[in-house]
């Protein structure tokens, strides 16, 4: 098992309000697998994954990854563990468009202090999305559809136990969006990566091994049609 959440809640407090967002969300995600998440706007589905990404904390519940529970880990180790396993694709790229293509994919080496095994990674993965010509090039010179596949090189390029994609294809044309969904379920077959991935779009909930729905609070499995 890469992934393991278990009874997670979550509300936040706006003043005097509070807003109940997650309440008891069970999810295993099992080596190679892919689980889509749909869901209404404002229906938990970030604030699951940043949970999912150990980038926020549950009111209670816990989450495994490789094994570990994070609750357990001190911060270095818990950001080691991010970096290390967890690779992030947001709706918008997020790429530093100071850097190229390059240097942005290979940001978490730098970080990890492993650039020399990554440079060729890199290379490969560039290839691998036919992008080689397109490397150097800064994010303000490459398509909408372009900066998304280097984001996800970038999310790949330490091989994480898991890649967890938050409405990756949200701004994106369609025939974009089918390219991406094409690389993700490439990338599941050629490297069995397992990803988590968050949609409103229903192209992108049908790659799932494992389709769910976050809806009133919990996550409720979508039946094979
Ligand atoms: N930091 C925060 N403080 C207070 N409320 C928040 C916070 N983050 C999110 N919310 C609220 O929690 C609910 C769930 O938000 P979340 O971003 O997880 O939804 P979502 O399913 O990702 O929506 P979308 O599809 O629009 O991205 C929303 O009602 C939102 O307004
Ligand atoms: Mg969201």
């Amino acid at each position: 098992m890469i992934l393991n959440a278990y009874q997670i809640s979550k509300s936040y407090h706006n003043g005097e309000k509070e807003l109940h967002v997650l309440r008891n969300v069970d999810l295993e995600l099992q080596q190679g697998e892919i689980i889509t998440i749909m869901g209404q706007s404002g229906a938990g589905k970030t604030t699951l994954l940043n949970i999912l990404g150990t980038l926020d904390r549950s009111d209670s519940g816990s989450v495994s990854i490789c094994g570990l529970d994070i609750s357990q880990l001190t911060e270095k180790k818990l950001s080691e563990l991010r970096n290390k396993q967890l690779g992030f694709v947001f709706q918008f790229h997020h790429l530093l468009p100071e850097f190229t293509a390059m240097e942005n994919v290979l940001m978490p080496a730098l970080i990890a202090g492993d650039e020399l095994n990554a440079r060729e990674r890199a290379d490969e993965l560039f290839d691998y999305v036919d992008m080689t010509e397109r490397r150097n090039h800064y994010p303000s010179q490459l398509s909408g559809g372009e900066r998304q596949r280097v984001a996800v090189l970038r999310a790949l390029i330490l091989k994480p136990g898991v890649v967890l994609a938050d409405e990756p294809t949200g701004n994106l044309d369609e025939s974009n969006a089918d390219r991406l969904l094409n690389l993700f379920h490439k990338i599941n077959d050629d490297f069995n990566q397992a990803f988590v991935i968050t949609t409103h779009n229903p192209n992108v909930s049908d790659i799932g091994n494992r389709r769910f729905v976050l809806e009133n609070e919990t996550l409720n499995r979508i039946d094979s049609i």
